[in-house]
This record gives C-alpha cells, structure tokens and sequence, in this order.
C-alpha cells in the first residue's frame, strides 16, 4: 500500500471506529459485533505501525471510547480506567505467557476470571461508606452516577468490619437474563423499543437520570478489583477474597492458575458453563496475579502488560438463504431481511437473519440460494456475516435490492451519505401511517392505553381508522366486534382515548411526530412558542435562534406544517379539545424562571437533582445541559464539577446556592 493510500484508509478507519465508539458507549446501540470492532481496530493498528507518520495520540487506537453524557458531573478516575487486549485465540493466549515470563523473568501465576458482559463502573469507598460511583467515561473521567448505582442491592452501602480509609472497587454492572427479559417483555407491550442484549440495556439503565426507574430494573454488579494506595494483600486473588469478606460480590468463576495449560483448560471449560450463566459473558480476563510482577510489566497507552482478554467468538451456523423479504418502518425506513432454511443456532432455532442495507448485501455479494454462515452476536436477531462461495452455481441469480416500496409501490429514495433506502410516501404507505399512529398513542405522547400494535393493525385492516385524529371518532360499538374485544376493554380503550385529550402541550406536539422533534425538542419547542399557531408561524431563523433547535429540526417543524393535510389532522384534533398551548395547571407553578435557561451542578441537600429540575421547568425555565453563554445561572450545590466552574468563571456566569435559588421560587 503506497502512504498515501494507507494515510486515507487511516483516516476512514479512525473515523469508522469513532462512529462504532458512540453506538457503542453513549447511545448503547452498537451495529457490529466486537469481532467486528476488533478487526478493524487491528487493522488501524497494523497500518499506524507501517506509516507511523500517519499516528497521533488521538488515534482510537491510544484512547479508550468514550460514553459521557452532558446530563451528569463528571469526576477524574483516581486510577485511569483502561481496556483490556483482546485475543480470539489460543496461541497469543501462550504468547502473553511467554511475554509476561520474560518481562518478570519468573514463572507467573494467573488469577482467570469470566470477562462479564455489561458496563463498568468505578465505586469509591470512604470510611466505610459508597462514597461515589463513576462510569468508565473516556478512562480518565467519567459520568456520576452514584445514586443509580446506589440502587444496586449487591453493592455495600455501609461496610460493617475494618477497611482501609479509602478504596476503589472496580466491576461490571450487568442485567441479568431474567430481568432483561421481563423488562423487554413490558417494553414491548407498551409500545416501545425493546433493548437488543443486556449489555446494552445495563449501560442504557445506569445512565437513566430517574434513579427511581433505575431501582426498579434490578441491576447486578460483579467485582473485580480493588485499587487503593497501600493495600495489604501481595496478589490480586487475596484483594477479591478480601473484598468478598466486605460484602462485595466477587463470582465464585475465578480461579488460581498455576500454569498457562490451567489457564487454557479454563477458557475451555467455561465456553460451555458460560451459557448456562443468569448473565451475559463474552469471554475470559487472564490477570498476573502477583501485583509485584504487574509493576515489573507496566502498561501500553491503552491497557496493563499484565492482563489480556480471551474472547469467545460468536457461535456461527451455515444454512440456505431462502428469500430476502422488505420490512417498511414507521418513518418509511426499508429494512432487508433473509429468510432462512431454519437451523439451530446457541439453543433457538433460527428463521430470518438481519442484512442491515443495501451496501451490506453488496458487500456479501449476495446471490439466491447461497449457502451463508449466520451468527448470533449480542443482537436480538441474529445476522448473515459471510457466504459459503463453494455451493453457489450459475443459476443464482443476485439479490437486487428493490426499487418500489413493498407497501404502498413508491419509488424508493436514498438521501446521499445515508446508508438506508426509504419509502417517501409519508403520507398514505400503510405502515408509515400505522406507525405514526402508534407513536401517537405511546406512553410518552398521549399515553392511551390498550392500543398495542395489534389493536392498531387490526383497527387500521378494518378501516376504523387512517390516521392519529380518527382515534377521537371512535365508539366502543366500532370496538366490540372486533376479535378478542370484549365490552369491558372497549370502554376501557374509548375511556383512556377520552382521557388523553387533557394531555399537555408539550407530549402533544411530541405525539404529532413531527420529523427529529423528539421529547426534549417538544418541550423546548413548548417553551419558547406558548401555542401552536405561534409556532407554525415561526420562520427558520426564528427557530434555529433557539438553544439546541439546529436547521435540520427546524426544516422538519416547517415541513410538517407546510403539509395541508397534517394541518387539517390538527383542526380536527383541536375541535376534539387537544390542548396546543401552554396552560397554567398544577404542572407550571408560575413563570418567574421563564426566559432563563439554567444548569445544575453539584449535589443539593434540600431537593434531588431531578426535582429542581422539575422545579426549573415547572417555573418556566430551561434545564441547560452544558455552560454557555446562553446560561442564564449555574444552581450550584457542593462538590460542583471542575470543568463547569472554570467555564462559568471565564464566561462570568453567576453561581447560585440552593438556599437563594428556593428564595427566587419563593419555596423558602
Ligand atoms: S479487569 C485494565 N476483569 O472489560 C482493565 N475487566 O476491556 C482491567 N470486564 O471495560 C479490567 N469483566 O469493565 C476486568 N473480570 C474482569 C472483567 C472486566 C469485564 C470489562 C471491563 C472493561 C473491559 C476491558
């Protein structure tokens, strides 16, 4: 590869990994398996090593990713928070032996642990007492989330017998199986995206900025290390077994290894226990145990010379690619999906595997017939990551991806740069509307009960109804004849129907589905333009001038009601009595904050953070989420972050202590 060439590729995979990084650690939506991400982590690595002037210290490959948040405090890690090397094999397993006994010049002995599958989390202890819990953020900070990790009952709050005046414990917060599926199970129910693994649903959950939601999804926490600046144990294993006697729970998988053959036979054991676990594990950490040997060994920008990942791979399955069939989502997304010669993958049995877009079945070259190898990764459906070449014939045809909506016959569109095709035919494809309609009823927008996505199909089959305001025209007469209605859930579902027409303004706008105004938009949206008619009157520039409204949403909000028939769709809503302005109930306490966007910091005596967040809303302010010049004042309570301080004295921003800031509200 000639340097430019290899200068461009770089460049791609940096941004690629970036990408993969954010799916990953801030939106807990990954779209590739970690072999994946690892392929092309070792290839960037392999290229910065032959053109290492095409390196720098902000390559992914010297850097953790990173999942902070705006809506937390963030803190330093005392100790930074690494990652681990990974390996998928057993021979660079021997290999980091080899290494380890040469850099220490002794025999080694390994502690093996499973490699659980969740977020991790750093949790300081001071004087006996969970004093603060922080994500792994980018390694060196990270996110505070003490009082969601403070809802995890197999973490000590108080320790009760004699520990060193200040440790860290580090471990993986995890959901278990069985949680995860209940909780996807009730989702479901209620209309909304289930979560694809528990990985994701574990970091999902920690960063929920109502600890009380958080409390009641049971999360785990699994330990597996202690860190301190003299602490009187000489190994890793006794550090564990100390921690375990301080109520900490340490799994009863970790093991002493005395040579790298105990080692291997461990990772050969626990590929087949590992599955019949109450959680999620995607591999083995091998860890020095002696903490003299691990000073000798050091570490890389990235991770300790004294630990190294095993990973199991995901378990693949070769079977015959029947058809490929079109899925159309709610905002007109066309979504490929394979129909399969059913076969027995990790304990189901598979049927349909996910191609993702049209470029993914480019890439596998895909032809009818062909024999493909499916792979369950953490994803719910499993997908197709490579083609057996040996059966194909030249009879099989390739797949083409089609060019009219399967629903309603629309030429399909790609807009540039985007990897999905979609129907534009907002207006009348089934699903589209459907979908909308389902949006609408959502617990988040009018909140109507017993409108599930069947009720809704079968509602929509037999032309009940077309769009979100023929829902109001309903009578539980249209209702009682339908399959598994009875009287009592008619009245039930007209009932909640009826009751949604006193829903607030702001869940109203975010039910109309006006394209990327999501719950937050709504309410910024709902603050700044008091009614409707004042913001279907707003020009762009009158939009984007508001806080956090870009030209991207504010061509979305124009759109929408440049459309004659959502505008009609909204005169029959408002003739039902839908509330579209901002009005005076128990929700708004009064308008002394109005105008005034606010950030809080810190930790507060009198109130939670989220209840004067509530209060700053319900007054008629702004949560701000950052400090800008657009911060009006900083709440600030004790311990404030660093970063938010040294923003707000060199913008001059006023600080203001929870004790004025009640007098301000008159709540003192
Ligand atoms: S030890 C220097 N032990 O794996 C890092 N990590 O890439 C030392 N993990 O995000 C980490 N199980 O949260 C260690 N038994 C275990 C683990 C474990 C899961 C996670 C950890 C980190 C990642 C490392």
């Amino acid at each position: 590869m000639k340097p430019t060439e290899a200068g461009e590729r770089i460049e791609l995979l940096k941004k690629e990994i970036e990408e993969h990084n954010r799916r990953y650690y801030v939106d807990n939506n990954p779209i590739i398996s970690d072999f994946e991400y690892d392929l092309l982590l070792n290839e960037l690595e392999t290229l910065e090593k032959k053109f290492p002037e095409f390196k720098n210290d902000n390559s992914p490959t010297n850097r953790v990713g990173s999942d902070i948040v705006k809506e937390f405090a963030q803190y330093d890690h005392a100790y930074p928070m690494l990652s681990l090397g990974n390996t998928y094999n057993e021979e660079e397993v021997r290999e980091f032996d080899v290494r380890a006994r040469k850099g220490t010049n002794k025999q080694i002995e390994y502690t093996c642990e499973l490699k659980f599958d969740g977020a991790s989390i750093s949790i300081i202890y001071s004087k006996g007492k969970l004093f603060r819990a922080i994500t792994r953020g980018d390694g060196v900070r990270g996110d505070d989330v003490t009082l969601n990790v403070k809802t995890i009952k197999s973490l000590p709050h108080r320790i009760a017998v004699p520990v060193p005046e200040e440790f860290t414990i580090r471990g993986e917060i995890l959901m278990p199986r069985p949680v995860f599926d209940s909780l996807n199970a009730v989702r479901e129910n209620e209309g909304q995206a289930p979560f694809a693994n528990p990985r994701n649903a574990a970091a999902g959950t920690l960063k929920l900025l109502d600890h009380r939601i958080v409390s009641s999804r049971n999360l785990d926490c699994m330990i597996y290390s202690v860190l301190a600046d003299s602490l009187p144990y000489s190994n890793h294993f006794e550090s564990l077994m100390a921690a375990q006697l301080w109520g900490f729970q340490i799994h009863d998988s970790i093991r002493l290894c005395k040579s790298i053959e105990e080692v291997i036979s461990y990772i050969k054991e626990w590929d087949k226990k590992r599955h019949s676990l109450p959680f999620d594990t995607d591999g083995v950490v091998i860890k020095v145990n002696d903490l003299e040997a691990r000073e000798e060994l050091g570490f890389t920008a990235k991770s300790p010379r004294w630990a190294i990942a095993y990973k199991y791979k995901a378990e693949q399955v070769l079977t015959k690619l029947l058809s490929v069939s079109y899925q159309v989502g709610r905002t007109g997304n066309i979504t490929p999906v394979a129909n399969l010669e059913p076969v027995l993958l990790s304990g189901s049995t598979v049927k349909r595997a996910s191609l993702h877009n049209a470029d993914q079945i480019e890439l596998l070259d895909l032809h009818n017939g062909d024999m493909v190898y499916v792979e369950k990764g953490g994803e719910i459906i499993p997908k197709i990551v490579g083609v057996d070449h040996s059966y194909r014939n030249l009879e099989k045809k390739k797949i083409e991806f089609i060019t009219n909506c399967p629903e309603c016959g629309t030429l399909l569109t790609r807009n540039e740069g985007e990897a999905n095709h979609f129907c534009p035919n907002y207006l009348h494809c089934p699903p589209q509307l459907k979908g909308r309609i389902e949006h609408f009823v959502s617990r988040k927008a009018m909140d109507i009960d017993g409108l599930g996505e069947e009720t809704t199909d079968l509602l929509f089959s037999k032309n009940l109804i077309r769009n979100f305001a023929d829902l109001y025209d309903l009578r539980a007469d249209d209702l009682i004849p339908l399959e598994r209605m009875g009287e009592k859930s008619a009245a039930n579902i007209i009932k909640s129907i009826e009751a949604s027409i006193a829903t607030p303004y702001p869940r109203v706008l975010y039910a109309l589905g006006i394209r990327h105004v999501g719950e937050t938009v709504a309410k910024t949206l709902a603050t700044s333009f008091r009614d409707l008619d004042s913001l279907m009157a707003a020009t762009p520039e009158e939009l984007t001038a508001i806080n956090e409204i870009g030209p991207k949403i504010a061509s979305g909000i124009i759109a929408y009601f440049s459309d004659k028939e959502n505008i009609e769709l909204i005169n029959r809503l408002k003739n039902k009595g839908l509330i579209f302005c901002q009005v005076r109930t128990e929700a708004t306490l009064s308008d002394k904050l109005a105008g005034k966007t606010i950030v809080i910091s810190g930790t507060f005596s009198r109130h939670s953070r989220d209840e004067y967040k509530e209060l700053i809303e319900k007054h008629g302010g702004k949560n701000g989420s950052s400090v800008s010049g657009n911060t009006s004042f900083i709440l600030a309570g004790e311990n404030m972050g660093q970063s938010k301080l040294e923003k707000a004295e060199k913008l001059g921003i006023l600080l203001i202590n929870e004790n004025e800031f009640l007098e301000i509200i008159g709540e003192y």
